[in-house]
């Protein structure tokens, strides 16, 4: 066998890049994520790893509700600028046009491409992390995303990190169809 061992803190290979969006006293606030993904189908329960500290896990712990919005890779700026500096500090409300759904504490982003409302499901306590469970109440896009109604991954453009190189990606080609593919091994 020639594999090797890799040494250091391995990460999912890559990671989607989202902001996550709270309200800080009566303004909202956006936090860069990698750490989520979806973990229940219906109800459509996510999880987001949050540092144990972060000014935005409070948010979520008082209000019990937050977004996910998913930028386009025009934004990597503005989304690393979100995941740089703290709210504690700067006044992130700003940055972006905001608007609400059905949920008062869920500021989401005009301007990217799929946002997600969420309600607190549960915390789950980590060493250094809190697994923040959230349930999707609703989600919402914008037909120039869209090709025969449904979310078009090129159209999004979304954000990929790769770490610990630290970089953002674009997505690739299309090298198969999901739950087909492997039909052609099926005896
Ligand atoms: C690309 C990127 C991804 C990040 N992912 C996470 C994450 O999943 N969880 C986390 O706790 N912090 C993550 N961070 C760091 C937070 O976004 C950062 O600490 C931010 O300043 C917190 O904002 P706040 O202090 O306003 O809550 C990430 C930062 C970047 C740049």
């Amino acid at each position: 066998m020639s594999k090797v061992e890799v040494k250091g803190r391995v990460s999912p290979f890559p990671m989607p890049v989202a902001i996550l969006g709270v309200m800080l006293k009566d303004r909202p606030n956006f936090m860069t994520i990698a750490w989520f993904n979806r973990f229940n189908g219906n109800p459509s329960i996510w999880g987001v790893g949050i540092g144990k500290g972060k000014i935005t896990l409070e948010a979520i712990e008082k209000h019990g509700q937050f977004s996910i919005n998913f930028p386009s890779s025009d934004q990597i700026a503005v989304t690393d600028y979100c995941g740089i500096v703290s709210g504690r500090d700067v006044d992130k409300s700003r940055l972006f046009n905001v608007f609400n759904g059905t949920l008062e504490h869920a500021p989401m982003i005009e301007e990217c491409p799929l946002n997600l409302e969420c309600t607190l499901y549960k915390l789950v306590e980590l060493p250094k992390a809190v697994l923040v469970l959230g349930e999707v109440i609703s989600a919402y896009s914008d037909d120039r995303f869209m090709t025969n109604s449904i979310l078009d991954p090129k159209k999004v453009d979304p954000i990929l990190l790769t770490q610990p190189d630290n970089h953002y990606w674009t997505i690739g080609d299309i090298v198969g169809d999901a739950f087909e593919v492997g039909n052609k091994l099926k005896q």
